[in-house]
């Protein structure tokens, strides 16, 4: 049986869709078996839905708290039959009952170079602090915003004329390289965590 991918987007999607074509293209041996999205508008979930991906839309506002939202996206996860989920320009924190639902089972891609700028306009940070050097991380998400065990990072030259749009737009580039490199690693190879690192090779 082909792993499972569960995406959650918030937005224009097109992490979700560089992971989509990796797995239709064999570069990911995984299917992505749901995309799920808090705003019912996101741009990426009519992507989606034209290459016949099951979406669900759980409007966070149509739910009492953040812990039963996330209950919903877990339900639909597992009914989903997801192995691996896939944070990818979702805008929502996750309740510490939904990253151990799937312990070291939650993928994000942030665009920096973390432990750098975590957090919103990662890029816009980069460019006010004037770094030489940015690029995106691809990590397992624990309990702290953008903290977990790093498995990918790729680096970006920041150019002194750079505005925010632009490094943006030269990070997103490499995130579309990375994500499914990482999604890719984790599903081919053994692999276990030492606190923050990931170890390859079996425990
Ligand atoms: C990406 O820059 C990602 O790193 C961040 O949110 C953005 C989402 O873009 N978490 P997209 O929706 O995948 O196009």
């Amino acid at each position: 049986m082909k792993t499972k991918l569960g995406v959650l987007i918030s937005g224009r999607g097109s992490n979700m869709k560089a992971l989509a074509q990796a797995c239709d293209e064999g570069r990911i041996p995984a299917k992505m078996a749901i995309v799920l999205s808090n705003k019912k508008n996101a741009a990426g979930l009519e992507w989606a839905r034209s290459h016949g991906i099951p979406v669900e839309v759980l409007a966070h506002g149509d739910f009492p708290d953040r812990e039963a939202h996330d209950r919903a996206i877990v339900r639909q996860l597992i009914r989903a039959k997801v192995d691996w989920v896939c944070l990818a320009g979702y805008m929502r924190l996750l309740s510490p009952d939904f990253v151990e639902a799937f312990k070291h089972r939650i993928l994000n891609i942030h665009p920096s170079l973390l432990p750098s700028f975590p957090g919103l306009d990662a890029q816009a940070q980069a460019v006010d602090f004037g770094v030489r050097v940015s690029g995106c991380t691809v990590h397992i998400v624990d309990a702290k915003l953008d903290h977990g065990p790093i498995v990918v990072q790729r680096s970006v030259e920041v150019l002194p004329s750079d505005s925010a749009d632009d490094l943006a737009a030269r990070i997103i580039v490499e995130e579309h390289q990375a994500y499914p490199d990482a999604v890719r690693l984790l599903i081919e190879n053994a692999w276990h965590t030492n606190d923050r690192r990931i170890i390859w090779g079996a425990n």
